[in-house]
């Protein structure tokens, strides 16, 4: 007989990895977390913590600290280790330190045997996703980013509260890169199938002078908003990576938008890019190529551009 277990190591244990791991057990999402950190007796403070959580949780999910040696029987390896920008940085300013950090972590864990699949939640998410695909080599399917699954959650939101429904009623992306040049495909966006120019046509009371570019705007900002007020954010992007670990370990199809290699699609190839993707235990199993006007395709292009350039600037790391 042979029953499998599932097992998510976490790298980081910061705010974001040990959000993350608190995530994962109180909702019972898999058997196991390891978690590890360059600061061990970090890690091993957050596991003490966390497993005094278990007696009033509905699994005893097992938590350990431990190395990278452990990952080799991982179903799936989260890295939030990394530098996240201080006051005044972007994230982009922290790409050469977090592409140190990805490429220090990245070959220990594929010494340990690691096949399963890797999500990368570091800033800036996208070029690290295409270090991390580079460095393991693992398939393409095998490697994501978190990308712009936060941000597509903070656009449903502000339209959520904007007509008073669930945001789980919006239907929206945010697309390109999980930054400052990110884009919304707003002809596809929809509030239970009814498209957000009929919402906006039909309630002029609550969104008649809503201001598209406006909302996007907010959209991309939302993380400093919450950055300004308590410094860093956490649960939000620990909520959307679960999401995305439960889509994995569940193998439920799910389309939830994430970094991933594009080739071809959107016209773009050879960059990790956050597009709706189909996830399930083969990881990205396939992008889902939504209809673009010509205005939302520039748009596209023009953030794709972004993280092409910045993509390229740390190629280096793969050469090494
Ligand atoms: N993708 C997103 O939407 C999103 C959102 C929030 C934060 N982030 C990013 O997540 C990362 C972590 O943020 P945080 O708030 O948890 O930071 P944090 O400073 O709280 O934690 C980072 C942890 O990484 C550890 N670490 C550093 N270098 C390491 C290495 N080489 N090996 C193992 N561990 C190492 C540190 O010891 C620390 O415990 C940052 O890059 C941040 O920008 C991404």
């Amino acid at each position: 007989m042979h029953i499998q277990k599932s097992k998510v190591a976490i790298i980081g244990s910061g705010l974001v990895g040990s959000s993350t791991a608190f995530s994962l057990i109180t909702q019972g999402v898999c058997d196991e977390v390891l978690m590890i950190d360059l600061n061990h007796e970090k890690a091993l403070g957050e596991v003490r913590d966390l497993k005094n959580s278990i007696k009033y949780l509905d699994r005893n999910v097992k938590v350990t600290a431990g190395g990278y040696e452990d990952c080799g029987d991982a179903d799936i390896v989260v890295i939030t280790a990394g530098a996240p920008p201080k006051p005044g940085q972007t994230r982009l300013d922290t790409l050469d330190i977090s592409a140190k950090i990805a490429k220090s972590i990245v070959d220990p864990v594929m010494a340990s045997g690691f096949d399963g699949i890797f999500i990368v939640v570091s800033n800036p998410v996208d070029m690290l996703a295409y270090l991390v695909y580079k460095l393991s080599g693992l398939p393409k399917n095998q490697v994501l980013g978190t990308g712009t699954s936060i941000d597509s959650a903070r656009l449903q939101n502000f339209l959520a509260d904007l007509v008073d429904v669930d945001p789980r009623s919006v239907y929206g992306y945010a697309m390109g890169e999980h930054g400052d040049s990110l884009m919304v495909p707003w002809s596809t966006v929809t509030i239970a199938g009814k498209s957000f120019q009929d919402v906006i046509t039909d309630n002029p009371e609550l969104v008649g002078d809503i201001d598209l570019d406006e909302l996007v705007l907010k959209t991309t900002r939302e993380g400093w908003e919450i950055f300004n007020r308590k410094g860093t954010t956490y649960y939000g992007i620990a909520s959307a990576c679960v999401g995305i670990i439960k889509a994995i370990l569940y193998n439920e199809n799910s389309i939830i938008p994430v970094s991933t290699l594009l080739e071809g699609e959107y016209g773009e190839a050879d960059i990790f890019a956050g597009v709706p993707a189909i996830l399930n235990r083969n990881g990205v199993t396939d992008i889902l190529e939504i209809h673009l006007t010509e205005e939302e395709k520039d748009k596209f292009a023009s953030s794709a551009a972004v993280i092409r350039e910045n993509t390229g600037k740390i190629l280096g790391y793969i050469a090494d």
